[in-house]
C-alpha cells in the first residue's frame, strides 16, 4: 500500500484551496470540479473541510480508512472528514478542549451524512469495552429513530432533515464516551398536514404502513394503502432507493437498542396512527338558528377509531371540533367553529400532536443516552442543522431556517477570521486586517429585540385588535423599510422604484446566501402556534399515558391564561443558547456543497457550485487565509520534509528546527519576502514558493531514491558477498576440519595397525626368546639332573659296591673272627651260654607281651572280649591279668553308683545269690529292675484306708494271687511289705485281709521251676499262724523273696528268713498240711501255670517246660 506523509503527495488539483494559484473563482471551481471528477470529494481551506456530495457510495469510509487516519496529523493524508474528526477528538482528549463540529450547507449537501461519518469515526477510535460499546451503539442508533420521525423527502433531498439537531457527545478524561444529549430545533410541523408538490410527509408514516405487520396495522386500525390518508401526499409516496419496510425494521431495532420499552413503542405508533386518522376527519357545515354555520363531523368512523386508539371520549373531541371556549376576565364563552375553523383546529391538533411526540422522542432518547456519571466531562458537539433554503414559495419555516443559517455563517466568519488573526499575533507575525462581508447586519435585521422582524412579528401577534399577515407586513414596511437588506413592494415604492418580481404580500431579505422572497401568509398563525384549549383539554382527558404527558396545559387544574411564548421567540431563544454553546467550544467546520440539483452522481453544475461557494464565503475564507501567508507549518515537520534540499540539513540537523529551516531557505535562495518566521511555525506567503519547494523535494526524492537504490543495491550485494564469503570461510573451515579429521583418523588407525604389528612381532620375538631360554634352562637342568643322577647313581653304585665290599669284608672278617673265636672259645661257650640265651629270650618275649597289652579292652564290665594268648606258657598270667582287669573295671564302674542304685544292685546281688541256678524263673528277672511299688497306693484314693493302715515305708506293693487250697485257683490280693510286717488286702476295696509281723514268719518256700508260687510259712505258735500259711503267686517272686530275705538279713533282732527251694514242700493250711508239688508238663489251658488240687493233701502245680 502506498504510504502518504502529506496531503501534498499525489495531489489531484490542490488539496488545500489556500495553495491554489492564481486564486480566482474560476480556479477555485475548477479545482473543486477536478477533484470531484476524481472522487476526491473533500478539500481543505486551511483547517476547514469542504465536502462535495458525491451522490454515490465511495470506498473511503471503511475500517481500514479509519485506521489510516487514526492519530495522524491533519495535513498528513489527503483531505477527509475523518482527518477533521480525528483532529477534533485528539484535541478533546489530549488538550482537554471541548469541541464542536459545525456542518453547514444547503439542503441535500450532505450535512447529515457527514455528521454520521464523524460520529462513526469517533465511535471507532474511542475506547472499547462492554459498557462503552453500549453507549456508542445507543448514540449511533439514535440517528435512525430521529431520521424516521424528523426527516422527509423534499424536492432537494430524499432524506431531508426537517429539524435542527445538535448533539453533544460526552467523554470521560480517557476519551471514552459516557453518553450524550440531543437538542432539537423547530421541527417543520406544517409538513404533517400539507406537503409541497413532489415532497412527502415524514418518513415514519410511510415506513409504518409499509413495514408493520398485518397484525400491528390491525391493532392500530390502519390500512396499508397510502391513498386512504389525506395527510399523505401520493405523488412521491415511494422514493427511489428508499425501502420503507426495511427502514421500519431498522427503526424498531434501533428503538430497542436505544432503550424504548415495548409499550412505549406501541404508544408512539398509536400516536402516529392517530395523526393519520385525524387527517381523515372531515367536516360539513350545519346552519344554526343564529344564522352562523356550525361545523359537524361528516363521517364519524375515523373519529371513532382515533378516539379508540387514544382512549378519548368521542363526544368530547367532537365537541371540540364544533365549539371553542374563550375565557376572558374569569368569564367563559363558547363560540361555534365554522368548517374552516374546524379544519384549522384539526390541522393544528395534528401538527401539535406530531411535533410534541417528536420532542418527547428526543427527550426519551436523551434519558437513555445521558451520561450516568456526574464527574466532569469533555464534550464534542455535532451540529447538523437544516440547510439554507430558497423555495419558490418561502414561508415562516424557511424564514426561521435561513435565520439560523445566517447565525451560523456569522459564527463561521467570526471564528475563522479571529482564529486566523490570533494565530498571526501568537506567532509574532505582522498582520493587517482583512475586510470581509460581515452578515451581522442581516442577523440584526431579523433578531433585533427592538425593531427586528421577529420582534415585530411577536408584537403583532400579541397586539389586541385584528391582526393579520398584512398588518404584520405593514409594520415591517414602516420599521425595516430603510434597512439595506430588506425589500418589499411598498418600501421600494417609497423609493420610487418598481420591482415586479416583488408581489404585494411578500418581503425579501438579502441573506448572505442570496435573496429570499418570503410570503407573509401564515406568519402570524405559525408564530402564534395556537391550539384551542378545548382540544388540549380533550387530549389531556385521554386515557392514554403518552397523550396525557404531551398536553400538560390541558390539565384544568393548571389553567394558564397567559399566552404561551411564540414560535419565533422560542426559536430565537434556543438559537441564542446554541450560539453561546458553540462559541464556548473549539469550532471545526465542514462546509457541504451540493454539486447538482438532480441528486445525481458525476454531475457538476458549475453555476450551482459557484453560487454556494459565493454565499458560503469560501473565497473570502481562502483570501483571508492567504492574505497573510498561504501556508504554515511547524518548524519540525517542515525541516523533516525539506531537509534533503540542503547539504547542511541532510541527513541530520543538529540544533533547533528553526535554525535548520533558516539554513534551508537561505541555501535554496528563497526570496526573503516569500516567508516569515513565526515563533513555532514557518509562514510561506505564496503557494508558488511551496510548490517550488515541493518540486525541488520531488526531484530530490528521485535522486535520493536513486541514491537509496544504489546504496541499497550496493549494500545488498555487499551483504550478499560478505555472506557468501563468510559462508565460504565457514564451509572451508568445516571442510578442512573434516579433511584433517579424516586424515588424522587414517594416520591414527595406520599407526595403531603398525603399532600392533610391531608389538605383536616384538611379543612373538620375546616369546620365542623366552621359550628358547626356558627350553635351554630346562635342558640344562634336565641334563644336569641326568648328569647328577648319573653321577649320584655312579657314586651310589660305587658306595654300595664299596659298602658291600666293606660289609663283605666285615662279615667275612666277622665270620672269620667268629670262626676264629668260636674255634678258640668253643671249649668255654657250651657251659652257660644256653641258660643266658634262654633267659634273654624269655625276657624279650615277656617284654614284648607286656608292651602289647598297652592297648586295653573295653571298660564295660559286661564286655567279655580279651586278647588271645600269644604263648602257651603265658596262659596263667594271661587269665590272671584278665581277672584283675575285670575286677578293676568293675570297681571303676561301681564307684560311679549312687546310694540308691547301690542298694538296688545289692538287692539284685542278693537275688542272684539266692536264686541263681536254683530257680528257673531267675534269669528272666535279671533284666527287670526292682521298682518295689507297682500299685501306686498313695495316688489311688481307693487305698486311702490301707495307706493309713501301713505306718512304715512300703518296700513292696504288688498284686499277687492268693491260692485257694480248695480248688487251687488264685484270688487277687494286694501284697504290702514293710520292714516290720507284710499285709494282704483286698484288691478292689483295699480292705486289709491279713497282717503278719515279720518276726512271725519262719521261712519261704519256692520251686525250682519257672513259676511264681511261693509259700509264706509262719512260726508255729505265733499269733499269725492261727490262720495258717499263705500260698501266693506273683510274677515278681524273685523281687518279693529277695526283699523279704534282705529285711531279715539287715535287722539284727530277727532271724534270717530261710528260703527253701524245692519242687515239693508242705504248707500248713489251718490244721491241715498240704503238699505242693511242682511238675513239668503242658497244661491244658495254654502256656500258663496251672494249680490243681489232687486230693486233700496234695496241690499239683504244672509248669510249662522251658
Ligand atoms: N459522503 C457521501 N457519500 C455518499 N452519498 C452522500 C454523501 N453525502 C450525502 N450523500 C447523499 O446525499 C443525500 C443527502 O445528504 P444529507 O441528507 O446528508 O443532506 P443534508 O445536507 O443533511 O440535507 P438537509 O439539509 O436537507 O437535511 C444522502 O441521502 C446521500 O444519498
Ligand atoms: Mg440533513
Amino acid at each position: 500500500m502506498e504510504v502518504k506523509t502529506s496531503l501534498l503527495d499525489n495531489m489531484i488539483g490542490v488539496g488545500d484551496m489556500v495553495l491554489i494559484e492564481p486564486l480566482s473563482e474560476d480556479t477555485f471551481i475548477e479545482n473543486l470540479k477536478k477533484r470531484f471528477d476524481h472522487n476526491e470529494i473533500y478539500t481543505y481551506i486551511g483547517s476547514v473541510v469542504i465536502s462535495m456530495n458525491p451522490y454515490k457510495s465511495l470506498p473511503i469510509y471503511t475500517a481500514e480508512k479509519v485506521e489510516e487516519y487514526r492519530n495522524r496529523n491533519f495535513y498528513e493524508l489527503s483531505p477527509h472528514v475523518y482527518a477533521l474528526a480525528d483532529e477534533a477528538y485528539r484535541s478533546l482528549r489530549e488538550q482537554d478542549k471541548d469541541q464542536c463540529i459545525l456542518i453547514t450547507g444547503e439542503s441535500g449537501a450532505g450535512k447529515t451524512e457527514a455528521s454520521k461519518f464523524v460520529m462513526s469515526y469517533v465511535a471507532a477510535v474511542c475506547g472499547k469495552g462492554q459498557e462503552v460499546n453500549k453507549v456508542k451503539e445507543q448514540l449511533l442508533q439514535s440517528n435512525p429513530v430521529l431520521e424516521a420521525f424528523g426527516n422527509a423527502k423534499t424536492v432537494r433531498n430524499d432524506n431531508s432533515s426537517r429539524f435542527g439537531k445538535y448533539m453533544d457527545i460526552e467523554f470521560d478524561f480517557k476519551g471514552d464516551p459516557l453518553g450524550g444529549a440531543i437538542s432539537n430545533y423547530l421541527l417543520e410541523k406544517s409538513r404533517v398536514v400539507k406537503q409541497p408538490r413532489g415532497e412527502r410527509n415524514f418518513h415514519i408514516f410511510y415506513q409504518l404502513l409499509s413495514g408493520a405487520s398485518d397484525d400491528t396495522l390491525k391493532k392500530l386500525k390502519l390500512d396499508r394503502d397510502f391513498s386512504k390518508y389525506n395527510y399523505l401526499s401520493l405523488d412521491s409516496a415511494t422514493v427511489n432507493g428508499l425501502d420503507d419496510a426495511a427502514s421500519f425494521r431498522t427503526v424498531r431495532n434501533a428503538m430497542q437498542i436505544v432503550g424504548f420499552m415495548e409499550d412505549e413503542v406501541q404508544s408512539i405508533l398509536e400516536l402516529v396512527a392517530a395523526v393519520l386518522k385525524l387527517g381523515n376527519i372531515e367536516f360539513k357545515p350545519e346552519s344554526r338558528c343564529n344564522g352562523y354555520d356550525e361545523s359537524r363531523v361528516k363521517d364519524k368512523n375515523d373519529l371513532k377509531e382515533m378516539c379508540e386508539l387514544l382512549g378519548i371520549e368521542q363526544s368530547v373531541l367532537e365537541r371540540a371540533f364544533s365549539f371553542r371556549t374563550v375565557e376572558a376576565k374569569m368569564e367563559k364563552m363558547s363560540t361555534t367553529l365554522n368548517v374552516a375553523q374546524a379544519y384549522y383546529a384539526r390541522d393544528a391538533l395534528a401538527k401539535n400532536l406530531y411535533s410534541r411526540l417528536f420532542s418527547w422522542l428526543v427527550n426519551r432518547i436523551n434519558e437513555s443516552i445521558k451520561a450516568q456519571t456526574k464527574s466532569r466531562k469533555k464534550v464534542m458537539g455535532v451540529l447538523d442543522i437544516y440547510g439554507f433554503e430558497i423555495f419558490e414559495d418561502n414561508s415562516f419555516e424557511q424564514f426561521i431556517i435561513n435565520y439560523c443559517n445566517e447565525k451560523l455563517q456569522q459564527i463561521f466568519i467570526e471564528l475563522t477570521l479571529r482564529e486566523e488573526q490570533e494565530e498571526y499575533v501568537r506567532e509574532g507575525i505582522e498582520w493587517t486586517n482583512i475586510e470581509y462581508f460581515n452578515n451581522a447586519i442581516i442577523c440584526d435585521l431579523i433578531e433585533n429585540n427592538k425593531n427586528g422582524i421577529l420582534a415585530m412579528l411577536d408584537e403583532e401577534c400579541l397586539r389586541p385588535g385584528t391582526v393579520t399577515d398584512e398588518t404584520f407586513l405593514d409594520k415591517l414596511n414602516t420599521v425595516c423599510a430603510e434597512h439595506q437588506h430588506f425589500e418589499s413592494r411598498q418600501s421600494k415604492n417609497s423609493k420610487f422604484l418598481t420591482d415586479h418580481s416583488l408581489p404585494h404580500n411578500c418581503f425579501r431579505i438579502q441573506h448572505y446566501a442570496g435573496k429570499v422572497l418570503y410570503r407573509v401568509e401564515g406568519f402570524v398563525d405559525k408564530n402564534n402556534d395556537l391550539l384551542y384549549r378545548d382540544l388540549s383539554q380533550a387530549m389531556y382527558k385521554a386515557n392514554h399515558s403518552l397523550i396525557k404527558i404531551l398536553f400538560p396545559e390541558g390539565n384544568p387544574a393548571k389553567v394558564n391564561l397567559k399566552r404561551p411564548p411564540t414560535a419565533g421567540f422560542q426559536f430565537k431563544a434556543s438559537v441564542g443558547t446554541l450560539m453561546k454553546n458553540l462559541l464556548s467550544k473549539n469550532p471545526n467546520y465542514i462546509r457541504c456543497i451540493k454539486p447538482n440539483d438532480k441528486k445525481a452522481a458525476h454531475i457538476f453544475t458549475d453555476s450551482l457550485v459557484c453560487h454556494q461557494v459565493r454565499y458560503l464565503g469560501l473565497m473570502e475564507n481562502v483570501r483571508v487565509r492567504r492574505a497573510g501567508y498561504a501556508f504554515r507549518q511547524a518548524y519540525e515537520p517542515c525541516l523533516e520534509r525539506y531537509k534533503m534540499l540542503c547539504k547542511q540539513t541532510w541527513p541530520h540537523w543538529k540544533g533547533p528546527a528553526r535554525g535548520g529551516v533558516e539554513v534551508l531557505l537561505t541555501d535554496l535562495q528563497v526570496p526573503a519576502e516569500e516567508f516569515a518566521y513565526g515563533r513555532s511555525k514557518i509562514f510561506i506567503r505564496n503557494p508558488r514558493t511551496l510548490f517550488f519547494l515541493e518540486e525541488k523535494r520531488r526531484q530530490c526524492l528521485e535522486d535520493l531514491a536513486t541514491l537509496i537504490q544504489k546504496i541499497y543495491r550496493g549494500w545488498k550485494s555487499r551483504t550478499h558477498f560478505l555472506l557468501l564469503k563468510k559462508s565460504q570461510v565457514v564451509v572451508a573451515a568445516w571442510y578442512r576440519r573434516f579433511a584433517q579429521q579424516k586424515k588424522y583418523q587414517n594416520i591414527r588407525s595406520s599407526a595403531l595397525v603398525f603399532q600392533s604389528f610391531i608389538r605383536g612381532w616384538k611379543a612373538r620375538k620375546l616369546l620365542r626368546e623366552l621359550k628358547h631360554k626356558k627350553r635351554c634352562e630346562k635342558a640344562v637342568s634336565t641334563i644336569s639332573a641326568y648328569w647328577h643322577g648319573t653321577q649320584a647313581r655312579r657314586e651310589l653304585k660305587r658306595l654300595k659296591e664299596e659298602a658291600r665290599r666293606k660289609h663283605a669284608v666285615a662279615v667275612i672278617w666277622a665270620y672269620w673272627l667268629g670262626l676264629k673265636v668260636r674255634r678258640e672259645y668253643r671249649k668255654f661257650f657250651r657251659a652257660n651260654a644256653g641258660k643266658k640265651i634262654y633267659d634273654f629270650t624269655i625276657q624279650r618275649i615277656m617284654q614284648k607281651y607286656f608292651l602289647g597289652l598297652k592297648k586295653m579292652p573295653s571298660m564295660s564290665p559286661v564286655d567279655k572280649s580279651w586278647p588271645a594268648r600269644p604263648y602257651g606258657f603265658l596262659d596263667g598270667t594271661h587269665q590272671e591279668l584278665r581277672r584283675i582287669f575285670h575286677l578293676w573295671r568293675c570297681k571303676k564302674y561301681r564307684s560311679q553308683f549312687t546310694e540308691e542304685k547301690k542298694a538296688t544292685y545289692e538287692e539284685k546281688l542278693a537275688a542272684s545269690e539266692l536264686f541263681k541256678d536254683k530257680k528257673a524263673l531267675y534269669p528272666s528277672s535279671v533284666g527287670q529292675p526292682f521298682k518295689g511299688d507297682y500299685v501306686e497306693m498313695t495316688k489311688n484314693p481307693k487305698y486311702q484306708k490301707l495307706n493309713s493302715f501301713v505306718e512304715d515305708k512300703v518296700l513292696v506293693a504288688d498284686v499277687v494271687s492268693k491260692i485257694n487250697r480248695a480248688n487251687g485257683k488264685g484270688a487277687p490280693r494286694i501284697f504290702l511289705l514293710t520292714k516290720k510286717s507284710l499285709v494282704l488286702a483286698d484288691q478292689k476295696t483295699g480292705q486289709v485281709k491279713a497282717s503278719v509281723p515279720l518276726p512271725d514268719l519262719s521261712s519261704v518256700s519256692v520251686s525250682t521251676q519257672n513259676d511264681g508260687f511261693f509259700a509264706l510259712k509262719l512260726k508255729e505258735g505265733s499269733t499269725s499262724a492261727a490262720k495258717g500259711d499263705f500260698l501266693l503267686s506273683s510274677d515278681r517272686l524273685i523281687e518279693i523273696i529277695t526283699k523279704l530275705h534282705c529285711i531279715g538279713a539287715t535287722s539284727a533282732d530277727r532271724n534270717k528268713i530261710n528260703i527253701d527251694i524245692s519242687d515239693e514242700f508242705l504248707v500248713q493250711f489251718k490244721q491241715d498240711k498240704v503238699c505242693v508239688k511242682f511238675i513239668q508238663g503242658t497244661p491244658k489251658n495254654g502256656n500258663g501255670v496251672a494249680c490243681k488240687r489232687k486230693n486233700n493233701r496234695l496241690l499239683e502245680v504244672s509248669v510249662p517246660s522251658p
